[in-house]
């Protein structure tokens, strides 16, 4: 959402005008709306079916009676019994972790803790448009960087630094099941990423909230790990994706002198996060309810993604369309001929009952009109199948072709 607060001719704060929102999460409000039947493929939200509903609910309804602690303040690091938990989740070690309010607060924390106004901040093109917001709410000069299929282009980012004729500060980078290309950095080009910000002195922000939703056996190691856990990287990490989105947990992993300013950053903030969502992931991770939730899931968003990408291929295939094929994940990214304008078409995709995220939201300065985001994990097969069917019906409609 976009406001002018000098109009209100109260005294906001400069950051004020540089708060821009999501067009991710104002379609939430968008969608919510909306009275007739629309195929949601805007959101990256999980399957309904892949929340663990009734388990948590089971969970709860043991866990919370007559136990009036599962409500009060908890440790700003995150409980206890959940920081055990994350120890071999993560086989990183408990001083080095931090429970947030979801991965979101994650990149809050970091952004406050690095990045003053006017620092150059590293981005990927096309980029997750909550990250880039938050850099932006902090001040930050984003510099946008190219991803093609082995995700952030390292030569064009030594390119641009060397023409921006400063250093970066921080690099944003969310190198595996990458939302929203879907696509995956290689192991090439995480190796040079790292030794370029070595180089210049930069952090490393990696955003990984997609890692163990894979398809394709274990992913590439993380930046995190291919550093040797070095302080000048950190890592933000959700269970919206793999548990629940509404519970707002999420941990970062970061050194622990970093850990120590994160906590009095937190303490400003929201002093701890959400005690009974917390009591509730570390029962379903005690309980090993975690592994076998996660081996259901990974099938089912394999056999949507083929699915989308097969009626993907019915409806587009020939017509100069691309689509990515990630190996992990939500999105798929789309890029139609150039004669379409993803967010122009938008109106008239809604009113056929179809939505999705247009490209142009995910940068600032990279032109990405003819592309738009698919989330193919929410819908059935048959639900997303139709909703492609109805994209390309608008498209017909509104360019007639
Ligand atoms: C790349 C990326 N980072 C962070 C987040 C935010 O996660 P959370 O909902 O836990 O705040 C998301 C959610 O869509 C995401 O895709």
């Amino acid at each position: 959402m976009s406001i002018a607060p000098e109009e209100t001719r109260l005294p906001f704060a400069t950051r004020a005008s540089r708060l821009t929102g999501s067009e991710i999460d104002s379609s939430t409000s968008l969608l919510q709306k909306q009275t007739h039947d629309v195929v949601r493929l805007a959101m990256g939200s999980p399957a309904a079916e892949a929340i663990p509903a009734d388990q948590l609910s089971e969970l709860a309804a043991e866990l919370f009676p007559g136990n009036p602690d599962a409500f009060d303040y908890g440790p700003t690091e995150g409980e206890s019994g959940l920081l055990d938990q994350l120890e071999p989740f993560t086989g990183d070690d408990r001083e080095r972790m931090l429970v947030t309010g979801g991965g979101m607060q994650g990149l809050d924390l970091v952004c406050k803790l690095f990045v003053d106004p006017g620092d150059l901040v590293v981005v990927e093109a096309p980029t997750y448009t909550n990250g880039s917001a938050t850099i932006a709410s902090y001040e930050g000069d984003l510099l946008e960087v190219p991803v093609d299929d082995d995700g952030m282009i390292v030569d064009s980012l030594i390119e641009q630094v060397k023409r921006a004729g400063r250093l970066p500060k921080l690099i944003y980078s969310i190198p595996t099941f990458q939302n929203p290309s879907g696509k995956s950095m290689s192991l090439e080009r995480r190796i040079e990423l790292l030794r370029c910000a070595e180089e210049w002195g930069a952090v490393v922000l990696e955003d990984d909230p997609y890692g163990h939703l894979s398809f394709i056996g274990d992913p590439p190691p993380s930046l995190v790990e291919l550093s040797g856990r070095a302080p000048w990287v950190i890592g933000v990490h959700t269970f919206s994706k793999i548990v629940a989105p509404g519970l707002r947990v999420g941990w970062l992993r970061a050194d622990p002198s970093i850990i120590e300013r994160m906590i009095n950053a937190k303490q400003c903030m929201d002093t701890c996060s959400n005690v009974p969502a917390q009591v509730l992931v570390t029962e379903f991770m005690v309980r090993g309810m975690m592994e076998s939730h996660l081996e259901r899931l990974t099938p089912i968003y394999r056999e949507r993604k083929d699915s989308m990408l097969a009626a993907l291929e019915e409806a587009f295939g020939g017509t100069g369309t691309e689509w990515t094929d990630p190996g992990g994940g939500f999105f798929t990214w789309l890029t139609l001929p150039d004669f379409v304008d993803a967010r122009d078409l938008f109106p008239t995709a809604l009113a056929n009952g179809v939505a999705y995220v247009p490209g142009d939201a995910f940068a600032t300065t990279t032109p990405f009109g003819s592309s738009l985001r698919l989330c193919f994990a929410s819908n059935t097969t048959e639900r997303a199948a139709e909703g492609i069917r109805r994209l390309k019906l608008s498209i017909e409609q509104k360019y007639e072709v």
